[in-house]
């Protein structure tokens, strides 16, 4: 027998009292966002005091009502937190653990092309300069788009095995051929390419090759007209409108989509991120453990990642932990079977500048529809201009949603004007005409622990968080 969580119950944060906040676990579903310069106490005052009041509450939880936490920690500043409150703490991203599938808790027979290839997209690493303008991301997905339409039409021809198998082995063999020919693949290249185990690796590839195709003079077209004779040959019953309407790009604009392919081939073929996810959208021939977010998040697990912010590796499986979860909590995961919260999944995101994306699994939708399905988001970055900074040109609007989604914002010292302008038109103005209590009480040279906090409720209060010493396991 399921029932739901009690969502008014108060989450007893000592930490947050002294400031005069307190939440309860409605309010927690609604999110919290810390924002802070370095140093200014964001995992020491806030984050690790609410991980560890959660994992207390957890401890003395019935099993069916215990909360999940996934703790993305890029600066390695929580392991220690979760390890002393949980005795049963996971490690996600260990060599040992089974691979994450990104794409368990959606239906694959009802993806599309765009689904997987927006997927994709949005765990690879959008920080190089090329990739900022939006038009080479655009030209790469058109053209990754393409080749994963294909192959998905011709798996879903093949229930069966019937001569569509044989079709979608001949396109893969034919295409890989007629790129070998005209381009001298490496050799290395080909056994991915045609490896019928990793489709992401396939499609990458094909993609960087139709990009590169011609060295520095790079005609698509050609490209597109190779990929349509070895259909017409292999796979004649296939349209392809996309291929034949690719526009012809100047010489200059090849050395941007070709860096935007090899980034995305970069981030998502590399053998780190293929033994830790399993992104292939088609089921694999050969059947191995995987772990699914949505088992985890039904055992209420706890898990702790801790990817590095300086590998563009470790930041793919961050974002791919990231949008598994937020997957299997919108498939409700958390959820009893008719619908109602029954534990709450706490989604810690230390550094979430690294980690956020405004495509694909967009935090801005996660954080407006999560709360329904027991997320508890808890964001805590540096500040509003650092994920601005991080999010591909565009944004604006995403980076907007994801602010005006969090509920509780605590606010540590700063000197980013946006983050304090953000906070300024949130507090209510003095009853009497005058300074702005942000100007009497600059929060640029606050202390350590020294926080402002605003909830959508209206509430607001100045503070400073008195440190305790970490409570031992329960
Ligand atoms: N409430 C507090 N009172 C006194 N000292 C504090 C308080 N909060 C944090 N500190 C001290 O400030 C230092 C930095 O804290 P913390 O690591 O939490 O900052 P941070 O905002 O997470 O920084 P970073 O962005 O570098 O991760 C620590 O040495 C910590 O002990
Ligand atoms: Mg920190």
């Amino acid at each position: 027998m399921t029932r739901p969580l009690d969502l008014s119950v108060p989450i007893a944060v000592p930490e947050l009292a002294d400031l005069g906040l307190i939440l309860d676990r409605a309010a927690l579903g609604r999110g919290v966002f810390i924002l802070g310069g370095t140093g200014t106490g964001k995992s020491a005052s806030l984050v690790s005091p609410l991980l560890r009041a959660l994992l207390a509450e957890r401890a003395v939880a019935p099993v069916d009502e215990r909360s999940c936490v996934v703790c993305i920690d890029p600066k390695r500043e929580l392991g220690a937190t979760l390890r002393a409150g949980c005795a049963d703490a996971f490690e996600v991203d260990g060599r040992e653990t089974p691979p994450l599938d990104v794409f368990a808790a959606l239906n694959r027979d009802e993806l599309d092309a765009g689904e997987v290839v927006d997927r994709y997209m949005s765990l690879s690493d959008v920080s190089m300069d090329s990739q900022r303008d939006s038009f080479w991301r655009v030209g790469a997905r058109n053209l990754l788009h393409d080749c994963v339409s294909i192959d998905l039409h011709l798996a879903r021809l093949a229930g069966a095995p019937n001569d569509a198998h044989i079709r979608r082995s001949l396109f893969w063999r034919g295409l890989a051929g007629a790129l070998r020919a005209a381009e001298r693949i490496a050799k290395a290249e080909t056994r991915v390419l045609l490896s019928p185990r990793r489709p992401i690796s396939r499609y990458l590839l094909l993609l960087r090759m139709l990009a590169r195709e011609g060295g520095s003079t790079v005609q698509v077209p050609s490209s597109a007209t190779l990929v349509q004779r070895v259909i017409t040959q292999h796979a004649p019953d296939l349209a392809l409108p996309a291929l034949s309407q690719l526009p012809t790009l100047a010489s200059e604009t090849s050395s941007s989509l070709v860096a935007t392919c090899s980034a995305l081939v970069g981030a998502l073929s590399s053998e780190r991120v293929q033994r830790a996810l399993r992104l292939d959208v088609l089921p694999p021939l050969r059947t191995t453990q995987v772990l699914s977010m949505v088992d985890r998040i039904r055992n209420g697990s706890v898990m702790l990642y801790q990817p590095s912010t300086t590998s563009a590796e470790g930041m793919t499986i961050a974002r791919a932990v990231k949008a598994a979860t937020y997957d299997a909590i919108l498939a409700g995961a958390a959820c009893t079977p008719e619908g109602a919260v029954q534990r709450l999944v706490a989604i810690v995101i230390d550094e979430a500048h690294e980690v956020l994306t405004s495509t694909g699994v967009s935090d801005a939708r996660f954080l407006a529809v999560g709360r329904a399905f027991g997320s508890a988001p808890i964001l805590a970055t540096q500040s509003i201009s650092a994920i601005r900074d991080r999010l591909p040109m565009g944004s604006h609007d995403a980076v907007r949603a994801i602010i005006t989604n969090v509920a509780t914002r605590v606010q540590l010292a700063t000197s980013d004007p946006d983050t304090l302008h953000e906070l300024r038109a949130l507090i209510p103005p003095p009853p009497i005409p005058g300074p702005h209590v942000l100007d009497i009480r600059s929060l640029a040279q606050g202390l350590p622990g020294e926080a402002c906090w605003i909830s959508s409720s209206g509430g607001w209060g100045i503070g400073r968080v008195k440190l305790r010493p970490s409570t031992p396991s329960p």
